[in-house]
């Protein structure tokens, strides 16, 4: 008998974690394939968060992160480490997550020593190279060198064809990130948090925030800080749930400003399935990342984006995300305008989904199957 092929995941960071997750435990199940995963740890405690949520232990743990780290160093580090792994485990398939710096120096790596890539979560754009930064600019590395692309939306499938990407190597799949909330969110959910778990969401209007990308650090979050003080001091029903990511100068600006606010609570980075389902809960969403983006609206709960631009415009064209931006009056105005119109309020507060179905992930590996010759017929398209 052949051997099974081995398909390596890659990711490093809480986003890319959350999103492989349920393929990693997918591909697990599956009786073709030898599922390894190596993490780089571009992230320590955020990405434990999620190992843990998930039960995954990673056959290898590059450990590369180390506090404020530069770009350069992530890469550098990441990209050796890499080499290592490849060399001593030579996959058959690498699959790497998005546009985080683990993903485009998994994939570099990857090219180096000629294994195929898979890129998931392919085709998102902004067209603008510094926004998000590095974030587009990744992704688009990524996908230059990958050999199967994974695209969550037709949106997507439409800019990696507009770029010359074969259609062939393209599979429309819908987001990981909804199976993910699919798993993790339920109406009688105990949260971990101890606030969370003794927070009335009857009686208060919850706006869960989360703002680190970083374009933001600096100016444009303290403009977001100095926002969210004004709201929560104007309205006594409004409070906010802010868990801050971790990166010092996010704590810093976001502590110094937002510290002593009465019925601000600043919690430490919350594990996902807290997130997922204090999202659910909350009246509003503020944020600039991406994911809550695609989850929140899934769950039905209006966001407003915290950045100037998207590279996710389906939610917005479905009437439950708006591009808030990053100045104070404009955030407060948007808000408020969410806080005090009802009927505007019910307009965007509608569930929909865009992103996924919650079966992205059997999508990517019946795509696989197909690519290895295992099955002859592609898998149905998301949303086509
Ligand atoms: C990274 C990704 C970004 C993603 C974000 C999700 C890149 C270039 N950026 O940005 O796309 O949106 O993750 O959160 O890949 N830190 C800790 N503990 C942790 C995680 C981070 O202390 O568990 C601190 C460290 O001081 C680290 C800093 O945060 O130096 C920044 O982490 P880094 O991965 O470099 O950038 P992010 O802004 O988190
Ligand atoms: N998230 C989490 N705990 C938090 C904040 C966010 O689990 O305290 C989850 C969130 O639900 C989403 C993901 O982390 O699934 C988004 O990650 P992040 O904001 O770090 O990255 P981005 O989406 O901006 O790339």
């Amino acid at each position: 008998m052949n051997k099974k092929p081995v398909v390596l995941s890659v990711f490093g960071t809480r986003p890319d974690a959350i999103k492989m997750a349920p393929l990693v435990k997918t591909i697990e199940k599956s009786d073709d394939f030898i599922s390894k995963v190596c993490v780089t740890a571009q992230h320590r405690q955020m990405l434990d968060q999620v190992l843990k949520i998930f039960s995954i232990n990673p056959d290898y743990d590059l450990d590369i992160m180390k506090d404020r780290q530069t770009l350069g160093r992530v890469t550098k580090t990441a990209l050796e480490g890499l080499e290592d792994v490849l060399g001593k485990l030579k996959p058959d398939i690498v699959l790497v997550h998005g546009d985080t710096t683990t993903a485009f120096v998994a994939s570099l790596a990857a090219f180096y020593a000629k294994i195929p890539v898979g890129h998931v979560e392919a085709g998102l754009r902004t067209y603008d190279k510094y926004f998000p930064f590095p974030e587009e600019m990744n992704r688009k590395l990524a996908g230059c060198i990958a050999d199967l692309h994974f695209a969550p939306t037709v949106t997507n499938y439409n800019n990696l064809v507009k770029e010359g990407v074969n259609p062939e190597s393209i599979y429309i799949t819908g987001n990981t990130v909804i199976d993910a909330l699919k798993v993790l969110v339920s109406k009688d959910y105990n949260f971990e948090n101890d606030l969370l778990n003794n927070f009335d969401f009857t009686l208060k209007r919850v706006i869960a925030v989360t703002a680190h990308r970083r374009e933001n650090l600096g100016k444009p979050l303290e403009n977001i800080c100095l926002a969210l003080k004004e709201i929560v001091q104007k309205y006594p029903d409004v409070e906010i749930i802010y868990p801050v990511h971790l990166n010092p100068p996010v704590q810093e600006t976001v502590r110094k400003i937002l510290g002593n606010v009465p019925k601000v609570h600043l919690l430490d980075p919350i594990q996902v399935r807290d997130m997922h389902n204090l999202m659910s809960r909350s009246y509003l969403v503020l944020t600039d990342s991406g994911g809550l983006q695609e989850e929140a609206p899934s769950l039905g709960i209006p966001v407003l984006v915290l950045r100037n631009e998207t590279e996710r415009p389906e939610a917005v064209k479905a009437g439950t995300v708006k591009v808030a931006g990053t100045d104070t009056q404009k955030i407060v105005k948007e808000t408020e305008l969410l806080l005090n119109d009802k009927a505007e309020y019910r307009r965007m507060a509608h569930s929909v989904n865009p992103y996924g179905d919650g079966h992205a992930s059997e999508r990517i590996l019946q795509a696989i199957r197909h690519w290895f010759g295992i099955i002859d017929k592609k898998p149905q398209p998301f949303g086509v």
